[in-house]
């Protein structure tokens, strides 16, 4: 397999508006990430990707933008910017930003142009359709609830939004606006970014005629997804992408994909396809979602989580290239959602990190999971800021829902679990900011802290930086075969991964149980050592037996 500089890094995603503020308005900005530089060096993380930066309405939180290539003024400015990427690059760390071409804010000037009138020149930037016997044009849901149409009354049509309806999709059967898209990328990886973060790029291509999907029982809208995801002309567009903007540069993009397959992103990230380097999917934190979705949860069963990231792993080997996460902007803490995040809370936060670590793919650190940071339960819905929870919120309320069994979806699934501040320190908002945060910071700051992991020799601070260590000095965890044993044990997930006379093999225990773990005979007799590990050596010979949320790394040569 080629070796790539993308391939052999650790990504720390930076969502701006709640990392750290400098300035006192409550609201996380570029200087305040600059001032935060020092410790992502220490951390030792080579790229970073910043969530969307660009002039918004914040609908979504700068996800609808409605200037490309304009700072939003409560980040700061372009000269912000550009003094963040030079002290960036001055430390090794790349920077890689978002990409949201799917659909822009309503607030973009095109779009503003284009609701003027129907023979309006940006009229085909967005996707417009007229009424269906005084209905939607179909009946797609929106992601964020809803309907995903939205009736502009003045020219009498309704346009198209996957998302909010701030965020009207763009048509990008029109060449026009692909070659707007194209050149203000090219604008972008001009001033020296590393490359893009594609924000739910698979959806780009809508099938022709825009059909009817099923709507589940008792629902008026349908997904419609399956007319809107991976479909035709996707891999025409990102070729013509890569030719046009991105061949031109040595950088990385990562494509965001609800609903990829195996299959896909072998197409999708092929090394002879000049689309993407790699995707970045769904599946695995999608395990614990009920038969009625997200909302819906119930709790993991760790033999669904072996089999599916086993499927990815093996369907990408030599063929393709996976990242590897289990937090996001979007989604709950993991030591809160898979780990523990009371008695064992950094047990379990350096398990997490090493099963995830030690795998073939690119992994992301999100901003705060490196210190353990958990979900939180804000007692009332009014201290929730994200439009889909809140829409949910509204929603369930009038399916019949009663308030407490919403808030528990919320705790369980909400966005904003990830979207508190960073804890920086136990000083008040912890240190985020000296003003009044926009969202409240996790009441336990006082406690999980990087202040107070940078104290400690023994914190998941330092359990990260130590796995970020091993994959530049071993090219086994980078570029290793993976290979997992123990199939149906459902406490504890064991692989192994090999390159030429190495093997690696990493024992995870996902609970707070002893389990005793049968090892393949040879192993244990053989020489080897331990590269990193969240209790002192193994406990047992032969049969291992684990402790609570233990982790341990063996490399045998
Ligand atoms: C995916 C992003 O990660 C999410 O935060 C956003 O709401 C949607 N795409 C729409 O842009």
């Amino acid at each position: 397999m080629k070796k790539e500089w993308w391939k052999e890094s650790v990504i720390y995603q930076i969502y701006p508006r709640s990392f750290m503020d400098s300035n006192g308005d409550g609201i996380g900005d570029l200087q305040g990430i600059i001032s935060r530089l020092d410790y992502l060096k220490e951390l030792g993380i080579d790229v970073v990707w910043l969530s969307p930066v660009y002039k918004s309405p914040n609908d979504d939180n700068g996800y609808d933008i409605s200037d490309y290539q304009r700072i939003m003024s409560e980040f700061g400015t372009m000269e912000d910017w550009e003094e963040l990427l030079d002290q960036m690059h001055k430390r090794g760390i790349k920077l890689i930003m978002d990409l949201v071409v799917n659909h822009s804010s309503d607030e973009h000037i095109w779009f503003a142009e284009a609701r003027k009138s129907k023979d309006n020149p940006y009229r085909d930037y967005y996707i417009w359709r007229e009424g269906q016997n005084g209905e939607e044009p179909n009946n797609w849901g929106s992601n964020f609830g809803g309907s995903a149409w939205e009736l502009d009354k003045n020219t009498g049509e309704y346009y198209l939004h996957l998302f909010s309806k701030k965020q009207p999709d763009l048509n990008w059967e029109n060449p026009k606006l692909r070659n707007e898209i194209y050149d203000m990328m090219t604008w972008w990886l001009e001033k020296g970014i590393d490359g893009f973060r594609m924000d739910v790029i698979n959806f780009i291509s809508k099938v022709d005629g825009l059909p009817n999907d099923k709507p589940k029982p008792g629902k008026k809208f349908a997904s419609g997804s399956k007319y809107y995801r991976n479909r035709p002309r996707i891999h025409e567009y990102l070729q013509e992408m890569n030719e046009k903007a991105l061949s031109n540069y040595d950088v990385m993009t990562v494509g965001e994909m609800p609903g990829v397959t195996p299959e896909l992103a072998r197409q999708y990230t092929g090394e002879d396809r000049n689309e993407l380097n790699m995707v970045f999917q769904f599946e695995h934190v999608s395990l614990d979602n009920g038969p009625n979705g997200k909302w819906d949860f119930k709790p993991l069963d760790l033999r669904d989580l072996k089999t599916n990231l086993t499927k990815w792993q093996n369907e990408l080997d030599e063929v393709g290239w996976n990242s590897l996460y289990f937090n996001n902007h979007d989604q709950p803490r993991s030591v809160s959602r898979f780990g523990n995040d009371s008695k064992y809370r950094e047990k379990s936060a350096k398990m997490l990190a090493t099963v995830l670590h030690m795998m073939k793919g690119t992994p992301y650190i999100y901003q705060g999971e490196e210190i353990g940071m958990t979900n939180v339960r804000f007692e009332s819905i009014d201290d929730y800021k994200d439009i889909e929870t809140l829409n949910f919120y509204k929603e369930a309320l009038n399916d019949g829902w009663s308030k407490q069994e919403a808030l528990e979806s919320i705790y369980a699934k909400g966005r904003d679990n990830a979207r508190t501040p960073m804890q920086w320190d136990s000083s008040e908002h912890g240190g985020f900011t000296e003003g009044t945060p926009w969202i409240k910071v996790n009441p336990n700051y006082k406690n999980i802290n990087a202040a107070q992991a940078l104290k400690d020799p023994d914190s998941v601070f330092y359990y990260y930086k130590k796995l970020i260590e091993l994959r530049k000095q071993y090219d086994i965890i980078v570029y290793g075969k993976y290979n997992l044993i123990l199939e149906d044990h459902p406490e504890v997930y064991v692989y192994t991964r090999s390159l030429g006379e190495q093997t690696l093999l990493i024992l995870c225990n996902f609970y707070d149980g002893t389990p005793e773990v049968d090892i393949p005979a040879g192993f244990l007799e053989s020489e080897h050592t331990v590269l990193i590990g969240n209790y002192e050596g193994l406990q047992g010979s032969g049969k291992i037996s684990l402790r609570p949320y233990e982790a341990q790394v063996l490399l045998f040569k």
